[in-house]
């Protein structure tokens, strides 16, 4: 598996976000008399058998009765030093008989397939399989786990199409398949997912449009879904998704405008949209995006002006909107805004001077390839800056980095800019 720290870094953030949703209520039942499903003890020996995996006996069994110790107590599923983990409810049959109801496997170098046993157990409301080397294809019979709340798959190596199975989960309140090496389209069955408040699909493999039926997905509060092929209309009806706080559209390749009705995402604190070409785009659409603390909207063919009120945005910690057709200065108020510490403007068309204001938050400003002119301002002798100006059709460009000025040159010098 490449690229190991991102991996990190993005299971943290699962483990972050279905934190809290995921709070146990599983009944406390003194079990001196209840036994784990024999059905269910078969198929979870065999599955741990088969991925070479093994139970930490101080904490609970794999060998004697798993739904033992750790398994049954208190312990929180989401506590990282239990792993590979189980938890049972035993309150079943007057407290006579327990079931497995998650199941924890992540970042234990499993590779191979998913065995078909896994799917035997019907009782899981919570699987979490993130970060191994999984391959081949996911079964049809996972639509058999019909009590699945929280399915967590990504970073693994699973290949195949999505099966349309997945569906039949109309418990599910978080999916994540991302960072996979599927195939084929998203299935319409998606849709009927209505209780997903986090769905996570970005560099899962699957292209194809996106079906008409997730307009049902209507308590989505996070959907990642960047880096993948996804063509068509970016559809209207995310602009419905009321919920959402983050949106990753980034990285795909949609030919239609950004929709007018993504302004109704108010709720938004994070919007990472890229690559999306055909008709000119405006800023109009993000106005009332007053919680933004990420804005992304890279090469997009956004033809407008920075607004001026773009200080209104007061907790924008990262504004990108290089590779547009930005025309216009750059507003004063943008720069003096204390909250931001990022700012990429490459690519575009801004004029005009360099506001001679600038907050000590920000530290990395990019914009190279514009049309800026006049002198710079005594803020790019800052420490700790990491400035990028560049000059138009490429004839010069300045680094700054740390206390280092460097001179870039290409196929004529053109001082625009005097220290
Ligand atoms: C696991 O089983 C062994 C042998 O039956 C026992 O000694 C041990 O206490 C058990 N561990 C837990 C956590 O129940
Ligand atoms: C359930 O268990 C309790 C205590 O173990 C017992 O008193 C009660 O009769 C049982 N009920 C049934 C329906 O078996
Ligand atoms: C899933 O359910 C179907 C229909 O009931 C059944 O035929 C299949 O064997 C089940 N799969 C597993 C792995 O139990
Ligand atoms: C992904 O799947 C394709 C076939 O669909 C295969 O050629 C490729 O090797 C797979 N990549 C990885 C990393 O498993
Ligand atoms: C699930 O979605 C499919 C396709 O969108 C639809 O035909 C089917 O009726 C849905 N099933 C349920 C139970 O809602
Ligand atoms: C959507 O969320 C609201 C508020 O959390 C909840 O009342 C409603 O039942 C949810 N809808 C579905 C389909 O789960
Ligand atoms: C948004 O939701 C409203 C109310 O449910 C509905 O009337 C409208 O058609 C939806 N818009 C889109 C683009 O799906
Ligand atoms: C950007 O939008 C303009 C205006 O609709 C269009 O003419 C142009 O082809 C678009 N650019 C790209 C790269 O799609
Ligand atoms: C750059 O700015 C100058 C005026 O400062 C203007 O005349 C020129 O057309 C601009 N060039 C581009 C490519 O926008
Ligand atoms: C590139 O810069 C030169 C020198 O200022 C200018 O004459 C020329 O018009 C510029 N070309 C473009 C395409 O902006």
């Amino acid at each position: 598996m490449s690229g190991a720290s991102s991996s990190t870094v993005i299971l943290t953030f699962y483990v972050a976000c279905t934190f809290g949703l995921t709070s146990l209520t599983i009944a406390q039942i003194p079990r001196e008399n209840s036994i784990t499903d024999p059905s269910e003890v078969g198929a979870l020996n065999s599955i741990f058998e088969q991925w070479n995996v093994k139970a930490n006996t101080q904490q609970w069994n794999i060998s004697g009765d798993p739904c033992s110790g750790a398994a049954i107590d208190s312990t929180s599923f989401d506590d990282s030093a239990f792993n590979p983990f189980i938890k049972c409810d035993c309150s079943f049959n007057n407290g006579s008989l327990c079931h497995i109801t998650h199941l924890k496997v992540t970042a234990l170098d499993v590779s191979g397939p998913i065995p078909e046993e896994l799917w035997t157990l019907s009782f899981p409301s919570n699987l979490n399989l993130a970060e191994n080397y999984l391959t081949g294809s996911i079964s049809p019979s996972i639509g058999n786990l019909t009590r699945l709340q929280y399915l967590i798959l990504a970073i693994n190596a699973l290949s195949g199409e999505i099966p349309k199975e997945f569906g039949r989960l109309t418990e599910l309140i978080v999916l994540t398949f991302g960072t996979n090496n599927f195939s084929g389209p998203l299935p319409s069955e998606l849709g009927n997912l209505s209780k997903l408040k986090q769905l996570y699909i970005d560099s899962s493999g699957v292209s194809g449009e996106i079906p008409s039926t997730f307009a049902n997905l209507q308590n989505l509060t996070i959907f990642w879904a960047s880096d993948i092929e996804l063509t068509g209309r970016i559809p209207d009806f995310i602009g419905n998704w009321s919920m959402l706080t983050a949106l990753r559209l980034h990285g795909n390749s949609f030919d239609s405008p950004i929709p007018s009705t993504f302004s109704n995402l108010v709720s938004l604190t994070e919007l990472r949209l890229g690559e999306i070409s055909e008709a000119a785009s405006s800023l109009e659409f993000i106005q009332n995006m007053k919680s933004l603390s990420v804005l992304v909207l890279r090469n997009s063919n956004i033809s407008d002006s920075i607004p001026s009120n773009m200080d209104q945005f007061r907790h924008l910690e990262q504004l990108d909107l290089s590779f547009n057709n930005l025309h216009g200065q750059i507003p004063e108020s943008l720069l003096s805004m204390t909250s931001l510490s990022t700012l990429f403007l490459g690519n575009n068309k801004l004029s005009g001077t360099l506001p001679q204001q600038k907050s000590t938050s920000l530290r990395t400003i990019d914009l190279s390839y514009n049309n800026l002119t006049g002198n710079l301002p005594s803020w790019v002798n800052e420490q700790n800056l990491q400035l990028q100006v560049g000059i138009p059709n490429g004839t010069t460009s300045r680094t700054k980095g740390g206390d280092d000025w460097r001179w870039q040159q290409s196929r004529r010098w053109q001082q625009s800019f005097f220290l």
